[in-house]
């Protein structure tokens, strides 16, 4: 919408809750009283950075999301050919070449698909470009859970006539067919390239389960490779072929959500047990053969879909099987209770055990512990556990990072148990509007810079700091460097990439710094 400058001002002043700017495209803040700002979107208006081009050789451009109320604030620099002499120094090296990312995204849940959908026509056409337009923040993955998880009005899968071996009776739900695949085709058009979809399921139907429920504790009935087995194998072809039918094709799907909650605790919502041997066989016996046999063989399968505590045991007992490893792409982990174990520990062990499989997050949101749970709109802590989560998997090899639920309601649901959580983008369907939190922007400052192929390199540091960072080198040669303060230690710094020169630069106190600079 372009207003002339002296009616945007004019609104500006009669407008007190603006305090962030003058711009079309700024942030109209709303501070909800949790630690900083949200900002608040409509069917008119949504803040945006717009497309990202790099300035020429010489320059490097920067984005600057804070505590005190930044979001992704563009600013320019000189490269220079000497040092600044600050005491911190952040060398790329360049030579030092670790994994390529895939993407970054979230989940098109039956709540998110509720929410994005109670929105007028044109406020969801808004949140849907803040995600997935080129303009927005280009996410490039979306997890699609099959059938109902926790995050669903009711329970049911595709296949619940019992008994219903053939998958006779097997039928995409009204969730499906008039929610999420609407949403998902109208993301793919606002995309620039093919969206990478991942599915994953929580439960197989009832009937098929020694526990006859979707929820609680309970495995598949039999054996591997036997016909419950074998049929849950199928009901996943079945997934993928209904889906081609709207054309939507699925890179990846997982072995199945959160395996270990069914079989070694007692969940309240939908979930199916597998031991990691029991997961080994079924890949083996089962889902790698069919999925070789059908229409997509070309689907990638990541197993765990789990937290990464169980790494590297849950890799070894599958990877180490040749029948179950040659079906096999990646290991896919959630971010819950990553506090307990180092990154070195689980993920780059793992890594340095099976360097072909890649690591990929999968799952990962805000005010899931019952200390602090819900949604809290303005939380900077959470935009900082987000940042600080990326940057430790990206330096671990993980290659994309895939948060939950697009969007949630105030309330953090509807999901059907109340395990309410928080989400990047909140809806306020009364007032016809959504509030982009914090944590958006921490999506937001890896997601948009971070193209597929990026590659990650090595960054080196002159001196013990507090700032946490990760560089990548993208297709184009160009050089991100994104940089986190969580600290209170007071220091200038200089970034030194040995193609261009140096650049000084600070990270103010509790913020998020995306870096970036062409190199030819
Ligand atoms: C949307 O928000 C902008 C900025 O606050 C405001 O000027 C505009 O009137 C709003 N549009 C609607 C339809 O409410
Ligand atoms: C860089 O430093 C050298 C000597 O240290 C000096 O001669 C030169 O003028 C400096 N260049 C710039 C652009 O400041
Ligand atoms: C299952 O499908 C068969 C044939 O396709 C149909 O006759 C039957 O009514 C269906 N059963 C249920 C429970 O939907
Ligand atoms: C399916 O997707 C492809 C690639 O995105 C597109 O070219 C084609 O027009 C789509 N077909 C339908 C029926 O939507
Ligand atoms: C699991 O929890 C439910 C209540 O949520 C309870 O009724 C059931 O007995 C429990 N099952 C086991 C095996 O502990
Ligand atoms: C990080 O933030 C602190 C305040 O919390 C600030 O004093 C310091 O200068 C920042 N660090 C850098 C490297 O800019």
């Amino acid at each position: 919408m372009a207003l002339p400058s002296s009616v945007l001002l004019v609104l500006v002043f009669l407008k007190a809750e603006v305090t962030l700017s003058t711009g079309s495209n700024e942030c109209v803040a709303r501070n909800f009283g949790h630690g900083s700002v949200v900002c608040e979107c409509n069917s008119t208006h949504c803040d945006s950075v717009g497309s990202v081009a790099l300035p020429p050789l010489g320059q490097y451009s920067s984005y600057l999301s804070s505590m005190a109320g930044s979001r992704l604030e563009a600013g320019r620099g000189p490269v220079q050919v000497n040092s600044t002499r600050a005491g911190l120094r952040l060398s790329i090296v360049p030579y030092q070449k670790y994994q390529k990312i895939r993407g970054f995204g979230g989940a098109m849940t039956d709540a998110a698909a509720i929410n994005i959908l109670s929105l007028s026509a044109g406020a969801q056409d808004q949140l849907l470009r803040q995600y997935f337009s080129p303009e927005g923040i280009g996410y490039s993955v979306v997890r699609v859970p099959m059938a109902s998880c926790d995050f669903s009005t009711r329970l049911y899968t595709y296949a619940d006539t019992p008994g219903d071996y053939n998958l006779d009776n097997f039928t995409l739900a009204n969730e499906d067919i008039n929610m999420k695949i609407p949403l998902l085709r109208r993301a793919q058009a606002l995309s620039p390239g093919p969206l990478s979809l991942l599915a994953s399921a929580w439960s197989a139907p009832a009937w098929m389960k020694t526990n006859g429920a979707l929820i609680g504790k309970g495995s598949l009935k039999g054996q591997p490779g036997g016909k419950e087995h074998k049929t849950w194998a199928q009901y996943y072809i079945r997934f993928l072929e209904e889906y081609a039918k709207y054309n939507l094709t699925f890179w990846a799907l997982t072995t199945g959500n959160e395996p270990s909650a069914g079989r070694f605790t007692n969940y309240s919502f939908q979930a199916l047990g597998f031991t990691p041997e029991e997961q080994r066989d079924w890949v083996a016996l089962d889902l790698g053969p069919a999925l070789h046999a059908s229409s997509h063989p070309l689907t990638h399968v990541l197993i765990l879909d789990d937290n990464r505590l169980l790494l590297p045991h849950w890799a070894k007992v599958i990877l180490n099987d040749i029948h179950a490893g040659q079906y096999i792409h990646g290991i896919a982990v959630h971010w819950y209770l990553d506090s307990l174990v180092p990154a070195e520990m689980s993920l780059g062990v793992t890594h340095h055990l099976y360097p072909e499989y890649y690591l990929f997050g999968t799952e990962a949101c805000s005010g899931f512990s019952t200390l602090n749970r819900g949604v809290k709109l303005g939380s900077w802590d959470r935009a900082e556990n987000y940042a600080h989560d990326i940057i430790e998997d990206l330096n671990h090899y993980v290659v994309g990072w895939t948060d939950w639920n697009l969007a949630l309601d105030q309330t953090g649901g509807p999901n059907w148990v109340k395990n309410f959580v928080d989400s990047p983008v909140i809806v306020d369907a009364l007032r016809d509007v959504f509030y982009k939190q914090p944590h958006f922007y921490s999506m937001a400052h890896f997601s948009k810079f971070l193209w597929e192929g990026s590659q990650r390199v090595g960054v080196s540091a002159s001196q013990k700091t507090h700032l946490e960072y990760s560089a990548c080198i993208r297709p184009d040669g160009s050089v991100v460097l994104i940089v986190l303060n969580r600290s209170s230690s007071v220091i200038q710094f200089e970034v030194w990439d040995p193609a261009v020169g140096y650049i000084s630069s600070t990270a103010p106190a509790h913020s998020l710094l995306t870096l970036a600079w062409n190199t030819q």
